[in-house]
């Protein structure tokens, strides 16, 4: 069973995100078990100040480093990166991390926990990303105003690769990113619609023939979309 904590100073944020879909059968069949916890619960201060002014001046707010170290000690068992357990992930969602992509969320999918640190755009004191968290990982080169969509982006693209997420087991495997190639076009009924047909090799039964369309229609679509996979 994989544990995901969420560290959030938005909780709420996440009331109903796991309630639908493959993430709600994978946590009914106790696939995985995702916790979003408050931040300010490991404050220890009458306010429960979370964020404090950044030193050498600027724009914005700073998270400060002892509720998150509190929170992940208290979560994971450890205050130092070197004693973060082999089969446990911490990380900081944040814009300045590496790429995340299928092959990192296959790794987290292979973990008994990972603890998922919601940063905010301003910043996270960088003690976070030095000395305690595992991966500092970004979705994409856009700026979110926090770590709360990103968390909901890593967790769904790693439940479903917990084996036993997906109706069968070949999905995972067959679609986009798993080969660095993008999904091939599907089409469901009716064969003609405002004047658009479904592709006629699709609708003859010849699965040689379909197996082939679909990898040029997928290579097409690779080239014209997403060139750098084919570099
Ligand atoms: Cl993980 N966090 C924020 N705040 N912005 C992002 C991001 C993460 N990934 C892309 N933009």
């Amino acid at each position: 069973m994989l544990k995901v904590d969420i560290i959030t100073i938005f909780p709420e944020y996440f009331r109903e995100a796991f309630e639908y879909g493959i993430i709600r059968r994978a946590r009914a069949a106790g696939l995985v078990n995702i916790q979003p916890h408050d931040l300010r619960a490991w404050t220890s201060d009458r306010h429960k100040v979370v964020d404090d002014r950044p030193f050498g001046g600027g724009d914005g707010m700073v998270l400060k480093p002892e509720p998150i170290f509190a929170a992940v000690e208290s979560l994971a068992g450890a205050r130092r990166r070197d004693d973060v357990a082999a089969t446990k992930r911490v990380v900081l969602l944040s814009p300045q991390g590496k790429p995340f992509m299928q092959s990192l969320a296959a790794e987290f999918a292979k973990c008994d926990q990972v603890v998922l640190i919601c940063g905010r755009y301003e910043g996270v004191d960088e003690r976070v990303t030095d000395a305690l968290v595992t991966d500092e990982v970004s979705i994409g080169d856009y700026v979110l105003s926090g770590g709360e969509p990103a968390a909901l982006v890593v967790v769904d693209a790693v439940v479903r690769l917990i084996p036993g997420a997906l109706g069968s087991e070949t999905s995972a495997t067959t679609e986009s990113f798993s080969e660095r190639l993008l999904d091939y076009p599907h089409y469901t009924r009716p064969p003609e619609f405002e004047g658009m047909r479904v592709p006629d090799v699709l609708l003859t039964g010849h699965h040689a023939e379909i197996e082939r369309w679909r990898r040029e229609a997928a290579e097409a679509k690779t080239k014209r979309n997403r060139p750098d996979l084919l570099k």
